[in-house]
């Protein structure tokens, strides 16, 4: 076996075996196969697509590249059920997920990422808050959901390294919007971090990787399909991405709605959006026996202040300023805030997901580089939805930045991204559909 016939047989459009995947994936995280091979691999897979099975292969084959967390273990008998967002804007949902199940019952052993882009990783907005600890030992990390049941940490390099070269690599190939490549990647991290079961939240529209809902469902698709292939069961909605989700974009504004919406308020959509979420883990947790009941659980959680509490101990438990819940201020605040008005009465037709979330990058929120620090304290409050009748002179979004020529760039780029019509216009779903 060599790589050169591996490539010409995927370029051909024939099924690869999986000792064929195997070789290819382990000899390339070995160094032996170098990236103009693997470069080569990976713009065959994405001309000539993959089977279910190949895409679960090559997933299983990334996650043999590295460590594979054995969470099953720390608490037997349960199941340990992850989620993952394919990335947003303004996506705040497992600040406020992972309490709500776990305050059900669920435990929760989570390693996340930081952002790249304009989809925020969940790590760095827990950076904003105060003290918290994103770094555990492992030890830590399985004495913490031993007892307690919630632990989020960082990713370490050592998971699925096969996928690290490979993303980077098709990063500056031209090779990453390919579904089996897209599928590989994200599901090999959640395996081998230890997930039995999987719920995707798949995002859908502008501000999405996949812009239109037959895509996202076939990524959807691909992946149940791995989770199927893997043995672990996987369930994914499809949700819109072509407005902002809830209200704040940037780190410390979107940890303040997040702990708004554990306290019982919050924006529609955001609650909605994690109460369904939510729902779906504690079914395939079997802590519910139906997404109703799911539902309701997760929804009793936020009225009696049950996640609430999950989170003020998560966030003791990993030296997080707790008082942040009470008083937002401790939190880095932007020097300016400035607020935006509608030139004109009518309805609102787009708030453009994909221009709030490029400006919030440039606005310092989010990282253009791996290597960019964040600005913790600044983005964008957005007070209107599609569908919403606004008055001229009413405020429609506000801006905070630390820096003047910022703010200004931001306003500039801004300046289209919420359009108004004289005609109604009708709300923009907010699901399309669940791949189970
Ligand atoms: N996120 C990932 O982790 N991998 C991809 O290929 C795309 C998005």
């Amino acid at each position: 076996m060599n790589a050169l016939d591996i490539i010409i047989k995927k370029r051909d459009g024939f099924v690869l075996t999986q000792t064929e995947i195997d070789y290819f994936i382990q000899q390339y995280a070995d160094g032996a196969i170098p990236d103009y091979q693997a470069a080569a691999f990976a713009m065959a897979v994405y001309f000539q697509g993959m089977t279910p099975v190949e895409t679960a292969d090559l997933t299983m084959a990334m996650v043999k590249s590295g460590d594979q967390v054995d969470i099953a273990s720390i608490r037997p008998g349960e199941i340990v059920v992850d989620k993952h967002s394919t990335g947003g804007v303004g996506d705040k949902t497992s600040l406020v997920v992972l309490p709500i199940v776990a305050a059900c019952g669920l435990p929760v052993g989570k390693m996340s990422g930081r952002g790249l882009g304009f989809s925020g990783g969940t790590l760095d907005k827990l950076d904003a808050i105060p003290g918290f600890k994103t770094q555990l030992t492992p030890q830590q990390f399985s004495d913490q959901l031993r007892e307690h049941g919630l632990v989020l940490v960082g990713a370490t390099g050592d998971l699925a390294p096969a996928d690290r070269k490979l993303y980077a690599l098709r990063d500056v190939t031209g090779t990453v919007p390919s579904i089996p490549l897209i599928s590989g990647s994200i599901m090999s991290k959640k395996l081998a971090s230890g997930a039995q079961a999987i719920v995707l939240d798949v995002k859908v529209g502008n501000g999405a990787f996949m812009k239109s809902v037959d895509n996202a469902r076939d990524l959807a698709e691909m992946m149940v399909a791995i989770g199927k292939e893997t043995g672990r069961q996987t369930v994914a909605v499809l949700a819109n991405m072509d407005q902002p989700l809830g209200q704040m974009i940037g780190n410390v504004l979107e940890v303040r709605e997040a702990i708004d919406v554990l306290k019982g308020g919050g924006p529609q959509d955001m609650i909605e959006h994690c109460v369904t979420i939510a729902a779906h883990m504690l079914v395939l947790g079997n802590i519910a026996d139906t997404l109703e009941s799911g539902r309701s659980m997760a929804q009793t959680t936020l009225r009696e202040g049950y996640a609430l509490n999950k989170f003020r101990k998560w966030l003791s438990l990993q030296g997080g300023d707790v008082n942040i819940i009470e008083d937002a201020t401790l939190m880095a605040t932007a020097t300016f805030q400035q607020p935006i008005y509608a030139a004109q009465s009518g309805y609102v037709a787009q708030v453009n997901a994909l221009t709030f979330g490029e400006a919030s990058v440039k606005l310092g929120a989010g990282r253009a580089q791996k290597t960019d620090v964040i600005d913790h304290a600044v983005g964008f409050e957005v007070l209107v939805k599609v569908g919403d009748y606004v008055e001229a002179g009413q405020t429609l979004y506000i801006i905070h930045a630390n820096d003047g020529s910022k703010l200004a760039t931001a306003t500039m780029q801004l300046q289209n991204a919420v359009e108004i019509e004289d005609e109604a216009v009708d709300a923009l779903p907010q699901f399309f559909g669940v791949v189970s």
